[in-house]
């Protein structure tokens, strides 16, 4: 999907992964693990950013990304109406070099929104913005549709195009929003630190 169809959508107000509120099961991630490094976190295709501020409260150096201008707007408008500190940049997560190596990413909606002959692609993208030994947070929309987005995913997909490359470190279903109750799936891995990389 092109920059011009997702500004399209903002534009038009046609935007139905809108919830007003972060990912419950990010939330929650957060809640049960208060102890964790606070680090870099990078949030590809971040929307309105209810998730990147849900990592900032938390304490993290957050940076959300998206490809569609109305979306960083309205995100930076309502990070700073919130008193919450983040950065936010148009960008193509698919495309283009990472402004930095970031500790975390967290992934929310972005797998499901692409057209999954990209999803090549976006594992790459992965690998090319995480440090190695970097930490991958997943919620995986396990949905059977094909004519999105959303597209949908199995666990078998996910497992089969990530752990060539990522340690899992768990697997849970997460809480959701009232419609997704039940079809996401949260998988956090590590990035596997390869021969001659530093970490
Ligand atoms: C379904 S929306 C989800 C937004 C947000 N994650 C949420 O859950 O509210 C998908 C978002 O990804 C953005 N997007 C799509 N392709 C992208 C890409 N290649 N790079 C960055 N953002 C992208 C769209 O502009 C849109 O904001």
């Amino acid at each position: 999907m092109s920059a011009k169809y997702w500004e399209d959508r903002y534009q038009s107000g046609d935007m139905p992964w809108e919830k007003g509120a972060p990912s419950p099961g990010l939330v929650d991630f957060l809640a049960a693990h208060p102890k964790l490094a606070r680090g870099t976190v990078c949030v590809p295709g971040c929307g309105t950013g209810h998730d990147v501020r849900a990592w900032a409260g938390a304490g993290f150096d957050v940076f959300g990304f998206d490809l569609a201008p109305s979306a960083i707007r309205l995100a930076t408008e309502q990070t700073r109406a919130a008193g919450l500190t983040a950065n936010f940049q148009i960008a193509d997560f698919l495309a283009e070099p990472p402004p930095l190596l970031f500790d975390w990413i967290f992934e929310h909606t972005l797998f499901c929104a692409i057209q999954p002959v990209q999803r090549d692609d976006y594992v790459r993208a992965v690998l090319r913005w995480l440090k190695p030994g970097g930490q991958y947070l997943a919620v995986n929309y396990l949905i059977p549709d094909q004519d999105g987005p959303p597209f949908g995913t199995t666990r078998d997909e996910l497992w089969q195009r990530f752990s060539p490359h990522f340690d899992l470190l768990e697997e849970r279903v997460p809480r959701s929003y009232p419609n997704r109750t039940g079809l996401e799936l949260m998988l956090w891995w590590r990035r596997k630190v390869a021969l001659g990389e530093k970490q």
